[in-house]
């Protein structure tokens, strides 16, 4: 999978993709993330991409000439890119589904604001899609772009090394996962409850799945268990 991240602060990526899974997949060849500074593609003297709003009020906002520049000669290069997500505040809230559908993607492109934002004619006629990674003001959408990069790599099929580690994980099912223990069994005489010790595989399974649909209900109610695909079924 091929991932164009558009962004004024290229520097800030390196260390969150140099590291664990993002690095690995990179390595594997499963991921590619191309980085691209939209301010290479300013055309003016001081290589300004933002400017103020008409009708006034605060702050900056990002022009258009500079990121339509941008996405489109980073479009032209290579394979068609699926999606064009905007990172914003007002876009679909990022969850697991989401993140699963744009796994299942060859190419996508994240576009990072700052500022106050965008200018609204890259909403409606650039990007195919908005994800806001939840309900608060981030300073960009950097932070946004690391977390959806995260996420999605996490599901390219061959990233982690136990396929299993997927399908067990908080919200695959639109459950939370049960609660793990390791070695010692008893901490400052803190238990791991007895069943987790018994080597009845049966049990453990039970529990485990008694454990997530509690954790599910006491925590988070809103959601409501069953495959993540087929909510309506359930
Ligand atoms: C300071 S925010 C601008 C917020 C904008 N004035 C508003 O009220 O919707 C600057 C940039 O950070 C990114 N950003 C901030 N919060 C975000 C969130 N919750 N999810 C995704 N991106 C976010 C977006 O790219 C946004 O353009």
């Amino acid at each position: 999978m091929r991932i164009d991240v558009m962004t004024l602060f290229p520097g800030m990526f390196p260390g969150v993709f140099g590291e664990s899974i993002i690095k690995r997949a990179s390595e594997k060849g499963l991921l590619d993330i191309q980085l691209t500074n939209i301010r290479d593609y300013a055309r003016n003297k001081h290589d300004n991409v933002d400017d103020s709003p008409y009708g006034g009020g605060p702050g900056m906002v990002l022009m258009c000439q500079p990121i339509f520049d941008a996405v489109e000669a980073v479009c032209s290069q290579g394979q068609t890119v699926d999606e064009i997500v905007l990172l914003t505040p007002q876009g679909r809230p990022l969850d697991q589904q989401l993140a699963q559908e744009l796994s299942q993607k060859k190419r996508i492109m994240l576009i990072a604001g700052h500022y106050e934002g965008f200018d609204e004619r890259i909403r409606t006629n650039l990007a195919t899609m908005e994800v806001s990674v939840g309900d608060y003001i981030l300073s960009g959408g950097e932070i946004a772009a690391m977390v959806v990069v995260d996420a999605v790599t996490r599901l390219i099929p061959g990233v982690l090394g136990d396929e299993q580690s997927n399908v067990d994980e908080s919200f695959s099912e639109n459950l939370l996962e049960y609660p793990h223990y390791t070695r010692p069994a008893d901490f400052r005489g803190l238990h791991v409850p007895d069943v987790l010790l018994s080597g009845n595989h049966a049990m453990i399974d039970q529990w485990r799945r008694e454990q997530a649909h509690k954790r599910t209900q006491e925590r988070r109610p809103d959601i409501r268990p069953g495959n993540m695909n087929n909510n309506e079924t359930r």
